[in-house]
């Protein structure tokens, strides 16, 4: 693989947890891989009174406690963390009087020889995009005459439709929009990925891909932990605007998308995109009967009492904020007008699993005896995480007399391919970015549709407070009600477990 041209990678926000957890040990593996710049510097930029040399220290214990790396590799820690950098400096200067910092950044620039590349990366609280990116403009470290210039942004990218898009017009006041990269990390996971793989690199899905063929598309995002200390910024977010606007509604726009022309960066936004303008507006008086909203309640799980959403910490005593949401909708298009859609994801549920599963028809006359009398239909279960792999279920005959049938598994699991690692999301993500490769990454018009698709939601909820937000216990699959969601008799969610061939009820407790 071709490594990126030289630059200086700027972290605002670079005391925080996700320079320590997440970037600097991507960073790492990336240079251990020989996938950074020959001439590449972190300069970490943040509140915290810090010399270079404590941030270097501090950098290389998070590469030891955080990096999915097994290999001991002390040498390579140190020599990636000789060009770590850092500069202490908070919002107020970089709005005030950027200057300083600019000759700074210039002079370590040229002490390197990167030919005037930066790029940007807003590790910050979101209020902060906006002023640093104007003060960034504003001195002139945007303008691309000298070397490339861009700027990394972590979602939430808004709170809703209005304010979406007002930061796309502030952004797009002072940049263009290929100088901006929106991380939605799912898009960086291997399996998020193979989605496109499976279903374009193989000729027997695609015939059946469509409404002639699939009964139901099912996604989950669950997770097992509660909102642990970011009860501040989760209380004013939720399941909504955390999950579902950016990484459930990325899932569907890969799973529902036509096949692209190219592998070109527009080639798989547009189709995205137009799944997205697809899909069919819940109405606000329609809200309470396609979206089921919950929170978790105190529980006991395996003798360990979990507390309720709204006893964590930063959260409101009395809170409406959704730690579940369930959401039933349909595409209008051709090939899913009809088919409907349902997506979950919820904070305390019994265990982490996000899977695809795609639920083909029944077959048209029922010849043989079913187990348990039930009628079983083929289900295809792509697992995003963990035990990251395929499943597909099918029937077979039960040998002996008769024609009993049974429904079975054939699963393909990635931890099967020995030797191949896979790598974290950021670590792909980072590399797209300095090898200007947006295809992994938000586009305005892709964060916009979305957020309209949400607003009437957002809308019921706020003006309509009788819609219930129902109460679950910590380590349950969320509020019963999810499953009337589900059309047709005996149907149900999935309840999937850690390891991708079991299912049941609730096989993690
Ligand atoms: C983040 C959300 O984007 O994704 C978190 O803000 C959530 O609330 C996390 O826990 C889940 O990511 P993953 O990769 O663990 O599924």
């Amino acid at each position: 693989m071709e490594r990126p041209d030289n630059l200086i990678l700027v972290i605002f926000g670079a005391s925080g947890d996700l320079t320590s957890r997440k970037l600097i040990p991507a960073l790492c593996s990336l240079r251990r891989q020989n996938l950074l710049p020959e001439k590449f510097v972190v300069l970490g930029i943040g509140r915290t009174k810090l010399s270079s040399e404590d941030f270097r220290k501090k950098m290389s214990d998070a590469v030891r406690s955080y990096s999915e790396d097994i290999v001991p590799w002390d040498e390579q820690i140190e020599s990636f963390t000789e060009n770590v950098y850092y500069y202490q400096m908070d919002t107020y200067s970089i709005t005030e009087d950027p200057w300083l910092f600019v000759s700074y950044l210039n002079e370590l620039g040229d002490k390197y020889a990167v030919g005037g590349n930066y790029i940007f990366y807003m590790a910050t609280p979101p209020s902060l995009y906006e002023p640093i990116s104007v003060s960034l403009a504003r001195s002139g470290l945007m303008n691309q005459e000298k070397g490339f210039r861009r700027i990394i942004i972590e979602k939430p990218f808004g709170y809703d439709l209005e304010s979406g898009r007002n930061l796309n017009s502030i952004l797009h006041g002072i940049m263009r929009e290929d100088q901006i990269f929106r991380i939605d990390h799912y898009l960086g996971k291997e399996t998020v990925q193979n989605l496109l793989v499976t279903r374009f690199a193989n000729g027997i899905f695609e015939p059946l891909w469509n409404r002639n063929y699939i009964d139901r598309v099912e996604i989950t995002s669950a997770e097992s932990i509660g909102v642990e200390d970011r009860g501040g910024y989760y209380d004013s977010s939720g399941a909504l605007r955390d999950m579902v606007q950016n990484h459930l509604l990325q899932m569907v726009g890969l799973t529902a998308m036509e096949p692209p022309s190219s592998l070109g960066p527009d080639a798989i936004r547009n189709e995205v995109l137009k799944v997205f303008q697809s899909l069919q507006p819940i109405k606000e008086e329609d809200v309470a009967a396609n979206v089921i909203r919950g929170q978790y309640t105190s529980s006991l799980v395996r003798g360990e009492c979990l507390s309720g959403y709204r006893s964590e910490k930063g959260v409101e005593r009395n809170s409406r904020t959704e730690t579940f949401v369930a959401i039933k909708f349909y595409i209008n298009n051709w090939r899913w007008g009809g088919v409907p859609f349902y997506i979950r994801t919820g904070k305390r549920l019994p265990t982490r699993v996000t899977e695809i599963v795609i639920h083909f028809k029944t077959t048209p006359h029922h010849l043989f005896q079913r187990e348990h009398g039930k009628l079983s239909a083929n289900q295809l279960i792509i697992r995003i995480q963990p035990d990251e792999g395929i499943l597909f279920k099918f029937d077979m005959k039960e040998p002996g007399a008769g024609f009993n049938v049974k429904n079975v598994n054939m699963d393909f699991h990635y931890s099967d391919l020995a030797n191949i690692r896979v790598p974290s999301a950021y670590e792909r993500l980072l590399y797209d970015v300095m090898m200007n490769d947006s295809t992994l990454f938000s586009r305005d018009d892709e964060v916009e549709t979305a957020w309209k698709f949400l607003e009437p939601i957002q809308k019921a909820w706020e003006n309509n407070k009788s819609i219930k937000i129902f109460g679950y216990p910590a380590g349950t699959w969320g509020p019963e009600h999810a499953s009337d969601l589900i059309e047709g008799e005996d149907l149900d969610w999935r309840y999937p477990c850690k390891n991708l061939t079991d299912d049941g009820l609730y096989c993690e407790l």
